[in-house]
Order: structure tokens, then sequence, then C-alpha cells
């Protein structure tokens, strides 16, 4: 098959949620549909349950679950397709910001009877920055929720995005008989089933008698007058908005009773975008160039304190990467070969010999990697590095065992090269402070500092509300504002100015008596 062929049939996109949403489930009904397995109850959640927090084991333990799950590829028809996975615990999320760097598009999974939660919302966030084109799934239907218009526009005022629903339900809860399917012009009968998909009901118009004699006649009625409405209110379906990341399709089921899920599969692979171009500083790089190109999005430690070795993920942006071809590494500028990278199948881990661009090939690594470096036959090209965003806890980390500050310094430096939390330099008192986005990513590095690298450290509060990155036009005003806060200046890992503010009043007045200052809260600006 031909590069542009190979190209053009990849989907590869993320499923992300508020947990609990149907994250884990959705997943699971696509794989099924792929035929990747084959009873539900196949997947394991990567989900960290809340009551494991306390029991830094047991995370391990579960963690190890996510090398297997970080991505999963299988072929439908005649596309392959490329979920990636994303950690459900929230104290992971700057991973999965990270993920959403590597996708093509993303389906947000709703809960009808919660809507639009904390969690989706962030997200979202990042999905906007980066216009990608997202589909919405309303979950749960068969439980009690909201009224579907209402969730619409929620939908639109809390993700900021405008909605078009390509499928509308029948009543919801006990009452719930089906969906309308919208781009289809199809019924769809509900039929509580885990494992079996609906009876499907051929119609020409929802004026064909069929859709009384299948939901009767008072619903029927309903549904015809919630259509109108929605034909009035809505516009079109426009694709090309959809690739814009402009408006996002809305379908409606229950991942839980495989409904929905194959009309939700069966437009996605139509609508959503194949692989697209990707900036790197020099140029942009499409990916039907001949010359490979990839980045690291994501690099996986081995929990075995043994075999200190990684897995790192490379998104695959152009050309094709074949087992044993030297690329080169740009950061460092060696040339590397790999003798044994994987892909991931329908949940089996196995050595590849070629992948393509929108593929992820997992590579065996030693330390030779850190987030974001780019891969190439050859050219200097670098991919944009990865966004960082504003931690939302902070603390001193300190030396607890004198004796081993070289490997505390290591540790440091590696475990923040694997993105497990961002490091600031607080250039007054020269002390290192973490910044995470949960309670959890403290007790994580502190328990691998211990384990693969035998340094000891010792967290130190610091009241701080949030750290943002600063520039401006003007040197002078830059300087000034520096001189002013200087108590209060570090840099990240990368030497840029950041700016710790240690309140919400504080970081307002700051932003008011600095105008020339531009306060960003993630690192790409
Ligand atoms: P997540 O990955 O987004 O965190 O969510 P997950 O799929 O684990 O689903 C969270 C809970 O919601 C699960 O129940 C799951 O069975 C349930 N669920 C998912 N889809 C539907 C649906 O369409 N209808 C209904 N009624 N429930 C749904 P749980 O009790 O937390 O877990 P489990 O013991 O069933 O695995």
């Amino acid at each position: 098959m031909a590069l542009s062929d190979e190209i053009a049939r990849r989907r590869t996109f993320a499923i992300i949620s508020h947990p609990d949403a149907g994250k884990t489930t959705l997943t699971e009904k696509l794989l099924l549909f792929g035929g990747a397995i084959h009873i539900a109850g196949a997947v394991k959640s990567n989900k960290i349950k809340k009551t494991a927090t306390s029991d830094w084991m047991e995370i391990e333990k579960q963690r190890g679950i996510s090398v297997a799950t970080s991505v999963m590829g299988f072929n439908y028809g005649d596309y392959k397709i490329n979920i990636l996975d994303t950690p459900g615990h929230q104290d992971f999320a700057e991973d999965t910001y990270r993920t959403l760097t590597a996708v093509d598009s993303v389906i947000i999974v709703v809960d009808v009877a919660k809507g639009v939660e904390r969690q989706t919302r962030k997200l979202m966030e990042v999905c906007r920055m980066r216009n990608t084109p997202v589909i919405i799934f309303v979950n749960k239907l068969d439980r009690e929720g909201r009224d579907p218009f209402d969730i619409l526009d929620e939908l639109e005022s809390e993700l900021k995005i405008s909605v078009r629903p390509l499928s509308w339900p029948i009543n919801i809860g006990e009452k719930f008989k089906g969906v309308y399917n919208i781009y289809e012009h199809s019924l769809d009968l509900f039929t509580p089933d885990k494992q079996r998909v609906s009876e499907r009901v051929e119609i020409d118009s929802v004026d064909d008698p069929r859709v009384d004699e299948s939901v009767g006649e008072t619903d029927a009625a309903k549904l015809r007058e919630d259509l109108e409405l929605i034909e009035g209110v809505y516009p079109e379906f426009d694709r090309e908005a959809y690739l814009r990341g402009e408006v996002a399709p809305v379908f409606f089921g229950s991942a839980l009773n495989t409904f929905g899920v194959k009309e939700l599969l069966d437009c996605f692979v139509e609508i959503a975008p194949a692989p697209k171009p990707t900036t790197a500083e020099e140029r942009v790089v499409k990916p039907d160039e001949e010359g490979f190109s990839g980045f690291v999005f994501k690099i996986h430690a081995n929990m075995d304190p043994n075999h200190r070795s990684c897995i790192a993920f490379v998104k695959i942006c152009s050309g094709k990467f074949e087992r044993n071809a030297p690329y080169k590494h740009m950061r460092t500028g060696k040339m590397l070969k790999f003798a044994a990278p994987t892909a991931f199948m329908a949940q089996k881990k196995s050595i590849v010999d070629e992948a393509y661009p929108g593929d992820i090939v997992g590579i065996p690594d030693t330390g030779n990697f850190k987030i974001g470096d780019t891969l190439t036959s050859g050219e200097a090209i670098h991919f944009k590095g990865l966004p960082s965003f504003s931690p939302e806890m902070f603390k001193y980390i300190e030396n607890a065992d004198p004796m081993k500050s070289k490997q505390l310094e290591k540790g440091i430096q590696q475990l923040m090269d694997e993105g497990v939390a961002q490091l600031f330099v607080n250039q007054f008192n020269g002390r290192k402070i973490i910044g995470t986005v949960g309670q959890l990513q403290f007790e994580v590095i502190q328990y691998r500092l211990e384990h693969e690298y035998g340094a000891q450290c010792r967290w130190e509060p610091i009241s701080l509300y949030k750290a943002c990155w600063i520039e401006s036009e003007d040197a002078e005003a830059l300087a000034a504002f520096k001189k002013r806060k200087y108590q209060f200046m570090a840099v990240d890992r990368e030497g840029r100015d950041v700016f710790l503010a240690d309140s919400g009043y504080v970081l307002q007045m700051a932003q008011n008596d600095f105008p020339k200052i531009k306060f960003h809260f993630s690192s790409e600006f």
C-alpha cells in the first residue's frame, strides 16, 4: 500500500472524560467492534481507584496495567484505528495533556446525569488551544438524567464550542427506547444487553409509520417535534467546521449496553481527520513526506527497580518508520537504531518492522529520551516542545540524606525528563520547587527517588497559588518586573522566567500593575 493510502486510513485519537463518565467502558466497546477483544470486561481500567491513594504499592500495580493499555490499535473495515489511553486519575492530568498533543482528534464522554464536569472542562481547554476536532458522546442514557436539550446548552456554554446533534434519544432512563440517527436517518431500538448490538429499524425518514410502530405514537410525535426544533436551532452539520475544531457533533447512547457505540464509530471513521501536518520550529511537516520524523510524547518507566529501563512512546509524524534503520536523535545529534520497537495491536505488544504516520511505536530506552525529543531520518527538525501547564500544588524538595546528593540530583533530573512533575528554581534563594497537579505525584517522586536512585528527599511546604510564565516585548518592563518581584521569580527547566504568585489577589494585582507583562498559564505561547 502506498504511503498516502496508509496515512488516509489512519485515525489516531484519545477518549477523554471526567472519571466515571464511561471512558473505559466505551474504549472496551470500540475494541469489541474492531474485533480486538472478544468479550466485554477484557479491558482493565487504567484508573487508579481513590481508595488506593495511600497505598503506593497498589498504585504501582495498577500503573503497570497502563503500559499495555497505553495505545490500542486495531483495524476496523479499511481503517486503522489507534486509541491513545489517558490516565483516569486526575493527579496524572499532565500526562493526559501531553497525550493530547499526539492525537488528531478526541472523543469526549459526558455522563447524561452529571453533564460537564471539572476534568472535562480542563481537557477541553487543551483541545481548544490546539483546535483539536472533538466528538461528544453523551453516555448512560439507560439511567435517569437531564433533558438532552439542556445537556446541549451546557456543552456549548461550558465547553465553549458549538454543538450539532447527530443522533437523538427517545426518552431516557427507564423509558429509554432508542436513538434516532440523524446522520444516517435510521432508528436504533434499545435492547438492554451488555454484549449484543441493538436492533436497527430501516426507515425512510422520521415520518415513516414504522417509527410509530416501533416506539409508539406519543414518543414518535415527540421525536418529530424535537427533530424539528433541532433542525431549526442548529445549522446543518459542517464537516469542515468540525475539522477546524469549531463545532462538535454529539451522539447519545449507553456504552455499558453497547448502544449507540457502533453509530459513533461508523461516523467517527468517516468524519474524523487522518494524520495532520505537524508544526516544527523550522517548518510544517506533512505526513506524506518521504523522510521519517516523530516525537516522544510519553515515557513510561519500568517500575521494577532492578531494571531501570523505560519505554519511550514515539508518535510518527511523517514518512515510514523502519526497524533497525538509523534515525537521528535531534537533541543529542546521535544516530540511533532500534532493534525492538513495539506496536500495540489488539491489546498485544509486539515487535514491528514498520509503522506509519499516526501510529505510535514504543521504544525500549535506558535514559536517552526526554519528553518532547524529535527523531528524524536526518533532517534538522525540532517539533515544538510539549506544553507544560501551570501546576496546582507546590512543595520545596530538600535532600534528606547528605551522602546521596548526587543521586538526588540525577533522580530529580530524570524524573523531570520523564515528565512526572515540573521543577522550578527560585532565583532568590536557589531552592528547588516541585510543581504537580496532584498530591499523588509527590508520593510517586519520593518513592521512585528512594527505590530507583537510592536518594532520600523531604518535602517542605510553600504557599503558592500559581506559577506562570512571563514575557514582554518591552525588555525594560520585564527587567523592572523581575526586580520588583525578585523574591518570587524562578526559572523552569528550559531557563524561562516564571513568576510564583502566592495568591490569586497578588497575581491579579501584578497583572494590573504591569500591563506590559504577559502572564501565561501554559508554557506554549
Ligand atoms: P471511566 O473510565 O470514565 O472512569 O468510567 P468507566 O467506564 O469505568 O465507568 C464508570 C462506571 O459507569 C462503571 O460502573 C460503568 O459500568 C458505568 N457505566 C458506563 N457506561 C454506562 C452506561 O451506559 N450506563 C450505565 N448505567 N452505567 C455505565 P462501576 O460500578 O463504577 O464499575 P463496574 O464495577 O461496573 O466496572
